[in-house]
C-alpha cells in the first residue's frame, strides 16, 4: 500500500513517515514549496511537493497511492484566519484531488484534534469543518481526535519546563486534568487507522488514559530537572486573554507564526477536557504504550540536547 503523508515536516508527521519506513512500508512525504525538507532527505524519504493554495502538484503526488494521512496544518499561526487555510482549505482540496478520476485512494486518515468536539476556538473550528468536509467526500475516512501531543522533537511544553527553571508558573487552572498523548502513541493510531475498515466518518478520541493536573506535570517535571517543585500562580481568565493578545500582535510584528494567542487562551480556559478512547481501543486494537513519565523524561533530554532550556 503506498502511502501518502500530508505535513511531512511537521512533528507528527516526521514521526509517522519515520515509523512507516521503519516497519517497510516507506511513505512518500508530501511538503510545501517553502517547507523546509533537509531532514526528510537525509532519512530519504520520496517527496513531493504540493502548492496547497491552488492543489497544484496534489493529484500527481497522489499517483498510486492508495491512502492518505493528512497531517497537514495545525495550531501555530500567525494570523486567526490562516486556521481555517491550514486546517479547512487543505481538506478541501486534498479531498478535490482524491475525487480526481485517476484517484486510486481508498482510505484517508484525517489528524483532527479535541478542539473540534465542542469548539471554543477559531482553530477547533476550523478542524470540526475539516471533518464535515470529509464526511461529504468521496473516500472512507477515519478521523482521530488528539489531545495536546508531546514528546521528542516538538518544543510546545518548553514554557513548562522553563517556568521550573525559573522556580515559578502562573497557569489557567492548576487542578483540572489535562489529557495528553506521546507522538508515539499517536502514530500507532494513525497506523491502525490506516489498516482498519472503519465505517467512514468514524470519530476516534485518543489519550494516554492518564489526565494530569498541570500541577502535577510541573511536579514531575520538576523531579526530572531535579529542581524544587515550582509556586503556582494562577493566572484569571482576562489576564491569560490579553497575555494572548499580546503574543498574538508580537508574533505579527516579528512576522512569525505562534501557537499562543487569544485563541489559544480560549481553549485553555474551557473545563470538559476528558476524553472517552474506549472506541480506539475496541474497533482499533490500539492502546496508549507511552507513560507521561516516560515520555516527559524524552522529551526533557531532547529539549536539553537541544540547549533549549536556557
Ligand atoms: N501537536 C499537537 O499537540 C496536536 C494536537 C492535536 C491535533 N494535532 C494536529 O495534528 C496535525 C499535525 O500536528 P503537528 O504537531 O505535527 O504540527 P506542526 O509540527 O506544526 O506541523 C505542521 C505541518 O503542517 C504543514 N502546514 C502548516 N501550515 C500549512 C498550510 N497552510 N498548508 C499546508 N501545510 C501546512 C507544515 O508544513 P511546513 O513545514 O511547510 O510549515 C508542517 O508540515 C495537525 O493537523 C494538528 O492540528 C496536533
Amino acid at each position: 500500500m503506498t502511502i501518502l503523508v500530508t505535513g511531512a515536516t511537521g512533528f507528527v508527521g516526521t514521526r509517522l513517515c519515520a515509523e512507516l519506513r521503519h516497519i517497510g512500508r516507506p511513505p512518500r512525504a508530501l511538503v510545501r514549496k517553502e517547507s523546509v525538507t533537509r531532514d526528510l532527505e537525509a532519512a530519504g524519504h520520496r517527496i513531493s511537493v504540493a502548492d496547497w493554495e491552488t492543489g497544484a502538484g496534489l493529484e500527481a503526488a497522489m499517483e498510486g497511492a492508495e491512502a492518505v494521512v493528512h497531517c497537514a496544518g495545525g495550531g501555530r499561526v500567525r494570523r486567526r484566519r490562516d486556521y481555517w487555510q491550514q486546517n479547512t482549505v487543505t481538506t478541501r482540496r486534498l479531498l478535490e484531488a482524491i475525487a480526481s478520476p485517476a484517484s486510486t485512494v481508498k482510505r484517508l486518515v484525517l489528524l483532527s484534534s479535541l478542539a473540534a468536539r465542542e469548539p471554543v476556538s477559531r482553530y477547533g473550528e476550523s478542524k470540526k469543518a475539516a471533518e464535515q468536509l470529509t464526511r461529504d467526500g468521496s473516500v472512507p475516512t477515519a478521523i482521530l481526535r488528539p489531545p495536546g501531543i508531546y514528546g521528542a522533537g516538538d518544543d510546545r511544553l518548553l514554557p513548562l519546563f522553563r517556568s521550573v527553571k525559573r522556580g515559578w508558573a502562573m497557569v489557567p487552572h492548576q487542578h483540572l486534568l489535562v489529557p495528553w498523548l506521546h507522538v508515539d502513541d499517536c502514530v500507532r493510531a494513525i497506523i491502525a487507522c490506516l489498516d482498519s475498515d472503519l465505517p467512514s466518518g468514524t470519530v476516534l478520541e485518543v489519550d494516554d488514559g492518564q489526565p494530569r493536573a498541570l500541577g502535577d506535570i510541573l511536579n514531575l517535571i520538576a523531579g526530572l530537572m531535579d529542581r524544587r517543585p515550582p509556586r503556582v500562580v494562577q493566572l484569571p481568565a482576562p489576564a491569560l486573554y490579553s497575555a494572548g493578545a499580546i503574543a498574538e500582535l508580537g508574533a505579527l510584528l516579528r512576522g512569525q507564526s505562534t501557537l499562543f494567542n487569544r485563541d489559544k487562551a480560549r481553549e485553555l480556559l474551557r473545563k470538559d477536557l476528558a476524553m472517552d478512547a474506549s472506541l480506539a481501543r475496541r474497533v482499533l486494537g490500539w492502546a496508549p504504550q507511552v507513560a507521561l513519565e516516560v515520555g516527559l523524561a524524552e522529551t526533557y533530554d531532547w529539549l536539553s540536547t537541544q540547549g533549549r532550556l536556557g
